[in-house]
Parts: structure tokens; sequence; C-alpha cells
């Protein structure tokens, strides 16, 4: 299996260095369009694999996609990412750009490849990937929810002083602030978290993570890497082991929901083919209303994207 990344920076960087220290793949290229970027810190990742004892062979380009041929699958983290101050959505001018053209390179040389978007505004650049690219819509998708989810979850294990790795939970629609995190389908080793928390509790840590990437790029300056590379590497493990794991995953939804045309994160099964299914929750109407709310913002950026044709 042969895996790409695109963006050798912080994100992009630390995806490759866990597939492949999990070994997820015979061959991870990274790119970049900085002269010595992704070669420096392929040949840093290979000189681990003694120490960490993997076989994956990383190797760097700086924007020669030749090496990229025949990718089974394709990460694209190149963008500018946030500073203090900015929402994900004011990096649309910047990064439209970008992602087109990487997609372009991408589908040239590995026209097979499924693409995984992380490049924000995240769910307009997996909407821009999926125009450029013209795959199905099961083989473009973005990562963010498992990111969302992850934070939830962490923030969940710290309230309630238990393991992370207990807490079940998923979470819909945009990857902003409209995201909607869904306690009816939270659950703490099989308990519903309702019956854990109170529901004050449970409120700020929904708020908190709705406001999650913020915090971190208040402390950093910048914004988040590591659980969002490992998050990226994640999906690609569940499609080239073909593992059938369920993640909420940025799609195009296409009449699941009520919802046409709108891409936005959604609980799917991920496997061998991409998108193998959307599954489709019975909402509340309470969750109905939310998450026509995140439609209709995410839909607003995607027609700041339409209008720069
Ligand atoms: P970074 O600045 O560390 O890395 C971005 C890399 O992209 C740089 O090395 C840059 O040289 C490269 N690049 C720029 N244009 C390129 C092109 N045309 N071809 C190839 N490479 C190019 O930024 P970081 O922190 O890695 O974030 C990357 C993107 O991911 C940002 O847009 C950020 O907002 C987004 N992000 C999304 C998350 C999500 O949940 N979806 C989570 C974290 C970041
Ligand atoms: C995050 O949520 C900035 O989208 C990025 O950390």
């Amino acid at each position: 299996m042969k895996v790409t990344v695109v963006g050798a920076g912080n994100v992009g960087a630390t995806c490759a260095d866990v597939l492949a220290y999990r070994e997820v793949a015979n061959e991870v290229i990274l790119v970049d369009i900085k002269e010595g970027l992704a070669e420096g810190k392929a040949l840093d990742i290979w000189q681990k694999a003694p120490i960490n004892l993997y076989d994956t062979r990383t190797v760097g380009a700086t924007n020669d996609y030749t090496k990229t041929a025949g990718s089974d699958v394709v990460v694209i983290t190149s963008g500018l990412p946030r500073k203090p101050g900015m929402s994900r959505d004011d990096l649309i001018q910047t990064n439209a750009g970008i992602v087109k053209s990487v997609t372009e390179n991408v589908v040239r040389h590995s026209p097979d490849a499924i693409i995984i978007i992380v490049s924000n505004p995240l769910d307009v650049m997996t909407y821009q990937a999926h125009l450029v690219s013209k795959n199905d819509r099961t083989r473009v998708m973005g990562m963010a929810g498992i990111l969302d989810t992850a934070r939830y979850r962490a923030f969940l294990a710290e309230a309630l002083d238990v393991s992370p790795k207990d807490i079940q939970a998923v979470l819909m629609g945009g990857h902003g602030d409209t995201m909607v995190p869904l306690p009816r389908y939270t659950t703490v080793g099989g308990i519903p978290v309702t019956e854990l928390i109170d529901g004050d509790k449970l409120e700020a840590i929904i708020n908190r993570t709705k406001t999650g990437g913020g915090e971190l790029v208040k402390l950093m300056g910048t914004s988040a890497w590591y659980a969002p590379g490992s998050a990226a590497a994640q999906m690609v493990e569940a499609i080239v082991r073909d593992q059938r794991r369920v993640f909420p995953v940025c799609v195009q939804l296409n009449g699941e929901y009520g919802i046409d045309n709108c891409y936005l994160g959604a609980p799917v099964i991920l496997g061998k083919n991409g998108i193998e299914k959307i599954i489709e929750l019975d909402l509340n109407d309470e969750e109905k209303a939310l998450l026509k709310i995140s439609e209709g913002h995410v839909k607003e950026v995607m027609q700041v994207l339409d209008n720069m044709k």
C-alpha cells in the first residue's frame, strides 16, 4: 500500500509519522512546496525506524508528484493554518487555490486514490476537492469529526475521571462553532453519559468542544497538529486495512438527513472503498434544528467558493 501526504507542515508530518510507526502502508510519500522540507521530514521519520522498529519507507518530494504515482490514499493538509483572531473560514481565499492545484496533481498521478482533506475551511475544501477530482463522493472526504469527537471525549474523560478509551461518541455538522455534538449518542462504557454527569457540566463540555480548535490557536499562535495528524492517519488505516470503522467524516450529503449537496460531518462506515455507507441517525427535532443551522453556515461558505470561480 502506498499513501501520500501533501503538506509536510505540522499536521502532515504528524500524520506521516503515525502512518509510518503504525506500519499502515509500505510506503509513505510526503510532498511540500517548500524546498527540502518534505525530504527532511521524511528522512527524519525514516531514521526513527530503527529506534521504534518499523519498516515503512518514508520518502519526501518538493512539489514532484511523479513520486506519488499510484497512491492508494492521499491526505491533503497543504494550506495556511489560522492565527489567533482568525476563523477557519478566513482561510478560504488562499487555501482554495492550494487545494485546487494539489488535487489536480494528485488525480493526474493517482486517479484511483481515495482523497482525505484536512485543509481548512474543512467542509468547503472537501467540496473543492470533490469538484476538482470528480471522484465519486464515497472517495473524497474530510477529516474533522474524529478530531472534534476526540476533544469531546477527552474533556468528558477528564470530568468523569475515567479512561478516554471508554468514551464513545458521535458528532455531526460542520467543522466549526456550529458543529453538533450528540449527547444522546454518547456513552461511557455503555452507560448513557447523561446518567453520569449533570446537565450544566455536559453543556460546558459541549461548548468547549465547539471552540476546541480556537482554544489551542490562542495558546500556541497556530492550530493543533498531534490530534489532527493522528485522526487523519486513523482514517487512512481504516481504509487501507478495510476495517469498516464507524467514524464521523465530512461527506457530501445528498438526500441523507433531508440535506442536499452540502458537505457535513456524519457517521459513516469507512473501509477499502472509502465511505462504504452513510449512517442515518434518527435525530430528534432539537438535533435536526442544530444540523440545519450548521448546514446553513457551510452552504454560505460554499457560496463564497462558488463566487470565487
Ligand atoms: P503548516 O503551516 O504547519 O503546514 C502547511 C504546509 O502546507 C506547509 O509546510 C506549506 O509549505 C505547505 N503548502 C502550502 N502550499 C502548498 C502547495 N501548493 N503544495 C504543497 N504544500 C503546500 O500548517 P498545519 O498546522 O499543518 O495545518 C495545515 C492545514 O490543516 C491548515 O489549513 C489548517 O487549518 C488545517 N487543519 C485542519 C484540521 C481539521 O480538523 N480538519 C485540524 C488542524 C489543521
Ligand atoms: C482545529 O480544529 C484548526 O481545524 C483546526 O484544530
